[in-house]
């Protein structure tokens, strides 16, 4: 947890940004986590993913639209990934995963090969509320249209309360988006009881920011206690939960209570980044999980690439020895 909090607090600063999005040292590691710099560089890994049995989520990076200009430049990019992606292989892939019985499914029945993630923050947030509903609300329009799903990211405490009342009201008109709750958090006991009584999807993760201790578990084992707790309560009541993590060992544990529990595999999906854990993506599809690949593309890259930093100390000491040694 203390190179998690110097790396995310030493990534914040100007010079460093500078540093590292300049340095040839990080460009391996920024290739490994990110598919393209544009929509069209990162197709090609959605369809290959989806040709070897994934489902993918794909993530135009960027959050914390300065103008209003730029929000709406970047739902237009989502509407132009929502459409690329309903006329690329990738969803056309027969790849069909019943939804449980007695409950809604989006769509044709079937979970979607691909769909997208966007921030409420990129949708104009930060411009006012009513800006970014009317953005987030066009662009799960034309998802509607796709038959596909639009997942609402959790970002830092400051917006989880307008983004928890904007998904749930989203969830309301449609049934095509869904929420990210983060573990971490002491609220998300309360909230994930209120998504399984909407019947809303949830994807479920550790969280990613840097959170005081008024509002998020400092302790990593309380954190994974919390995730454990609240993935089964998902996988027992939820409607199509989304495990997102890359931590084995709470794989291990969620498949053997899914296995005494007698949950249909088909009810739920894992979910891991690019790029992260490629070993243990490919296992789990093997013994016939589902798993999406959440594939993130852009510029916007040096936020999201220092969140992966801080989750994985050794990948940023690795260089920072390669660089001391010249
Ligand atoms: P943990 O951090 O404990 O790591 C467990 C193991 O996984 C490590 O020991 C290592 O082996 C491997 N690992 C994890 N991160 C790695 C990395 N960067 N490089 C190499 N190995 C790594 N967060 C958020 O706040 N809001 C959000 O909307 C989302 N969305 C999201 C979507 C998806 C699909 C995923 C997988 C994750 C997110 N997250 C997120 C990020 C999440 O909150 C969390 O920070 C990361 O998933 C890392 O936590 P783990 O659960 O993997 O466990």
């Amino acid at each position: 947890m203390i190179g998690r909090t110097l790396i995310l607090k030493t990534s914040a600063w100007k010079p460093v940004e500078r540093l590292v999005r300049r340095s040839f040292l990080f460009r391996p590691l920024v290739k490994r986590f990110i598919a393209g710099d544009t929509l069209e560089q990162s197709l090609p890994a959605c369809e290959d993913l989806v040709r070897r049995g994934f489902f993918i989520s794909l993530d135009f990076l960027g959050e914390n639209t300065a103008t209003e200009a730029e929000a709406i430049q970047a739902k237009d990019e989502f509407i132009r990934m929502l459409n690329a992606l309903a006329e690329s292989s990738a969803s056309k892939q027969p790849r069909p995963v019943p939804f449980p019985p007695g409950k809604p499914a989006p769509g044709n029945g079937n979970v979607e090969s691909c769909n997208i993630s966007i921030k409420l923050t990129q949708c104009g947030m930060d411009q006012g509320v009513e800006f970014a509903r009317k953005n987030y609300y066009d662009v799960l329009r034309v998802a509607q249209g796709h038959k596909t799903f639009v997942r609402a990211d959790m970002e830092a405490s400051s917006y989880t309360e307008r983004t928890v009342e904007l998904v749930t009201e989203a969830t309301k008109e449609f049934d095509n988006t869904g929420f990210v709750f983060q573990s971490y958090l002491r609220r998300t006991d309360d909230d994930l009881e209120r998504a399984i009584e909407l019947k809303a999807r949830v994807r479920i993760v550790k969280g990613a920011y840097l959170e005081p201790a008024e509002v998020a578990y400092q302790d990593k084992k309380k954190v994974d206690e919390q995730y454990v707790k609240q993935a089964k309560r998902m996988l027992k009541a939820s409607f199509y939960p989304a495990i997102a993590t890359h931590d084995e060992k709470i794989i291990n544990e969620l498949n053997a209570f899914v296995a005494a529990e007698n949950v249909d595999r088909a009810s739920f999906e894992y979910q891991m980044l690019f790029g992260i854990r490629r070993d243990l993506q490919e296992k789990l599809l093997a013994e016939g999980y589902n798993v999406r690949v959440y594939v993130p593309f852009g510029n916007s890259w040096y936020p999201y690439f220092t969140r992966r930093l801080a989750e994985r100390p050794a990948n940023f000491f690795f260089i920072l020895k390669s660089m001391f040694r010249g």
